[in-house]
């Protein structure tokens, strides 16, 4: 039935085409009164007197078909537009009209580094639609040299300059910290920009220090049904801060966490989220003030086995504090997953909590030794058990993953558990069963 419907349209918007083209070949061939532009103009498709400049006549003829075309097309569009008005009405057999994509833009924090170029060189190499993905580079420190790079792209980028460039007053003890106050006091404007300005309804935000994976742009997309239906959520991120080679399984890429830490570093979120946030934005460590209950209010984020970015900023306002001993060495994805093609159900919480309760608990457990030394027999899972603050920066230290707390958090976790590989195997550094809640006192 609908086929029948598609073959008829077809076949009469053709003959609708084929009729205009004879009608313009049959019009343009007709001798015409008056002086050139005097008759005709106001029809809307102005035909001019042929002379004796034929390549004039060539070109006037070929404006004359652009704009019969242009009309046609016009035609066409409305024509399409009403399509859906002719559907048959008989119930289920109605077509399934592709949702619309969503426009999510892409923010680019940078202040004073050229190096910026990688970033969005990386952004434009995989970007599958400039419509949907418009990149805006946002600007601080008025850097002239960073400004001309940005320019370069041209209208390929926004470029938008945070206009209050004065300096910080702070405290004497946090006078080495002046950093971390610009870069707050940027955040706020910059996605004020976004949201309010541009009126957008969602970003992701990426630092000039960034470089974004092949199927960066598909993750997110794939990803913002969920964090803007489901309430426990309040973000997405491409950010493992385990994800060291070695330390992830390369060969899940397409595998997904719930994690309670915020791991920033390429991350979306929604205006409901950041309409909460701005009125109390802090004026410095932006980024650990976001890791703290109030803020986070038991909320988790999305986070990938294998990183969708990586970072390649050494010299940073934090001084490559973690660069050296972890940063540097985390893997980014190379694999193209089309997580819009997958079942992302897996996510929503209750499933997503039973799941993992399920996976972490049923796995066998294992001694600190047995992990270090390489003497776990089996394919795993396996359960290595913290009871203390201290018991869970030892055995993280030592097996390689990240041994700090934010507000009582370990990075990556979730419900207390962090997953990664070591020696081939799967490894959860988990409570005793039993957890109920994050103590902010460990860190
Ligand atoms: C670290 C975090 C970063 C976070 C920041 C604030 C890592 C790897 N990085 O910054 O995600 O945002 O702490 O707590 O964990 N910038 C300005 N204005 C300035 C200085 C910097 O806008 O005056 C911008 C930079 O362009 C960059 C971002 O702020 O996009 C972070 O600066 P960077 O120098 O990379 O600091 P990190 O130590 O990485
Ligand atoms: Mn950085």
């Amino acid at each position: 039935m609908l086929r029948k419907r598609g073959s008829l349209i077809f076949c009469g918007t053709f003959l609708f085409v084929t009729w205009n083209a004879i009608l313009v070949l049959l019009l343009w061939g007709r001798p015409q009164p008056g002086q050139p532009g005097e008759a005709g103009q106001e029809q809307g498709a102005p035909l001019e007197i042929p002379s004796d400049d034929v390549v004039g006549d060539v070109l006037r003829m070929a404006d004359t078909f652009e704009a019969e075309l242009e009309r046609q097309k016009e035609i066409l569009l409305q024509i399409q537009n009403h399509q859906s008005l002719w559907e048959p009405s008989n119930g289920n057999k109605v077509k399934a009209v592709a949702p619309e994509q969503p426009i999510i833009p892409i923010l680019v924090i940078a202040c004073n580094r050229v190096t910026v170029r990688r970033c969005v060189d990386k952004l434009l190499q995989h970007r599958p639609s400039a419509e949907h993905f418009p990149i805006i580079v946002s600007q601080d420190c008025g850097h002239a040299e960073t400004a001309e790079v940005i320019r370069s792209y041209g209208d390929k980028v926004t470029h938008l300059k945070q206009p209050d460039l004065s300096d910080i007053a702070v405290r004497p003890e946090h006078k080495k910290f002046k950093g971390y106050y610009k870069i707050s006091r940027h955040y706020r404007w910059a996605l004020n920009q976004v949201f309010r300005t541009l009126s957008h309804s969602s970003v992701v935000i990426v630092e000039d220090d960034l470089e974004v994976a092949p199927d960066f742009f598909e993750y997110f997309r794939a990803l913002l049904p969920l964090l803007k239906s489901d309430p426990s959520l309040w973000c997405v991120s491409a950010w493992n801060d385990n994800g060291r080679d070695g330390y992830v399984d390369p060969g899940k890429a397409d595998l997904l966490y719930r994690t309670d830490f915020f791991p920033g570093l390429g991350w979306m979120l929604v205006r409901e989220v950041w309409d909460e946030l701005e009125p109390k934005w802090p004026a410095s460590f932006w980024d650990d003030w976001m890791r703290q209950p109030e803020q986070r209010r038991d909320r988790a984020c999305i986070r990938p086995e294998v990183s969708r970015t990586l970072t390649f900023g050494r010299q940073g306002v934090s001084l490559g504090q973690f660069f050296d001993k972890y940063l540097r060495y985390i893997k980014l994805n190379t694999e193209f997953v089309p997580f819009t093609k997958l079942d992302l159900s897996y996510l929503k919480e209750e499933t997503y909590k039973q799941n993992f309760e399920k996976e972490v608990y049923s796995a066998p457990v294992v001694t600190y030794e047995a992990v270090k030394q390489g003497q776990l027999t089996g394919p795993g899972p396996f359960r290595l058990q913290y009871s203390s603050k201290d018991s869970f920066k030892m055995m993280a230290k030592n097996l390689g993953v990240m041994d700090d707390l934010k507000s009582g958090v370990p990075r990556a976790g979730y419900r207390g558990v962090v997953s990664f590989i070591s020696r081939g195997r799967r490894i959860y550094l988990a409570p005793p069963p039993g957890w109920s809640k994050y103590d902010p006192t460990w860190s």
